[in-house]
């Protein structure tokens, strides 16, 4: 549903080129939820640009919906819905005139662009809030209005940019369902962008990782996980002396790290064998503080893959404090 090749796009400002998307390639199928999981400046927002025809890419192709993102932009159009991490509505509309806008806007007579503003609310719980002036809707209440309103000319695939950014973990566990509702009875294909991990783990079928504009890891969430060689199995010593004597009876196929006081070390499917590893201690007699078995999340796979943690400090959830400059200062890189 999504094929996208070396795609890359760069910004020349006044003081240097950016390169904001260095050449990403990948594939999304139909009724899939893909996400783009990477920290703020990795260049998700450029490539949805791209992908929904806002953008020209600086080199590189994609085809949406079976249509070429720059030769058919206005089919790549017709077949695709965008809910940009800003949100579209008006402030001052009202929450119903937003959605019968935007369907005159598809080109549908006044009544049938008000049975399907109609359809929309029923199915976004947005019925009781359609008079409403869309300031006065909660961040949740208008992230729904911003789904429905990319919905109303029944588009098959969904880009949204970070559709949870600063919504509370209710309205956002929430918003999840009405996603997933999306795939499950509508076969919509999503592509979402976010920087959530939890978010990534949980809602997304597939993950692509994303860092400095380029594609570092894509697989499912499962799959990126067990790429780490398995939960992290920690043991703690009552006496520091001790660890060496646990790494010594340690469990065959792993390669414990021993320090005073702790033997950890990594072991697929941890939670099966702990009997058994609790035999082999029992019967080594070393005394032990404690055993954990943590699973690994995403945010170790981007530890690892980078370097760095992208469990972003929550001061970052509010509304995007830098977001990119306005492009009219700018001109196309070449
Ligand atoms: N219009 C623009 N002009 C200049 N730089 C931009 C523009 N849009 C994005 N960038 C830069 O490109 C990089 C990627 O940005 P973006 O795609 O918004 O990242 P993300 O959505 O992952 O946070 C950032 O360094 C950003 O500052
Ligand atoms: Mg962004």
């Amino acid at each position: 549903m999504i094929s996208a090749r070396g795609l890359a796009r760069s910004f020349k400002t006044r003081a240097a080129v950016v390169d904001a998307v260095r050449g990403v390639s990948f594939d999304v199928d139909a009724g899939e939820i893909v996400g783009f999981l990477g920290p703020n400046g990795a260049g998700k927002t450029t490539t949805v640009r791209m992908l929904t025809t806002l953008i020209a890419p600086s080199s590189g192709t994609a085809q949406v919906a079976g249509f070429d993102i720059v030769a058919n932009r206005d089919q790549v159009r017709a077949h695709i819905g965008m809910v940009s991490q800003t949100g579209g509505a008006g402030l001052n509309h009202r929450a119903g005139d937003e959605l019968r806008t935007q369907a005159r806007l598809h080109g549908m007579s006044r009544p049938t662009a008000a049975a399907r503003a109609q359809e929309l609310a029923e199915e976004f719980r947005l019925t009781d809030l359609l008079e409403r002036q869309v300031s006065s809707l909660s961040g949740g209440e208008r992230r729904r209005l911003d789904i429905a309103t990319g919905l109303v000319h029944r588009p098959r695939v969904l880009f949204l940019d970070e559709p949870t950014a600063g919504l509370d973990p209710q309205a956002r566990a929430h918003l999840w369902e009405y996603v997933r509702r999306l795939r499950d009875q509508h076969g919509m294909t999503l592509l979402l962008t976010t920087h959530y991990l939890d978010e990534a783990d949980l809602l997304c079928d597939r993950v692509l990782v994303i860092d400095g504009g380029k594609v570092i890891a894509a697989d499912t969430p499962a799959a990126l996980k067990s790429s780490l060689g398995g939960d992290l199995v920690v043991l703690a010593t009552s006496r520091p002396g001790d660890a060496a004597r646990v790494a010594s009876c340690h469990f065959p196929g792993t390669e414990p790290d021993t320090r005073p006081g702790v033997v950890q070390f990594h072991l697929r499917d941890a939670q099966s064998h702990l009997p058994e590893l609790l035999r082999v201690l029992d019967a080594s007699g070393v005394p032990l503080d404690s055993v954990a078995v943590t699973r690994p999340s995403l945010d170790d796979v981007f530890l690892s893959l980078t370097g760095r943690a992208l469990s972003a400090p929550r001061a970052e959830d509010g509304p995007h404090p830098s977001g990119p400059a306005p492009e009219s200062v700018l001109a196309d890189a070449p």
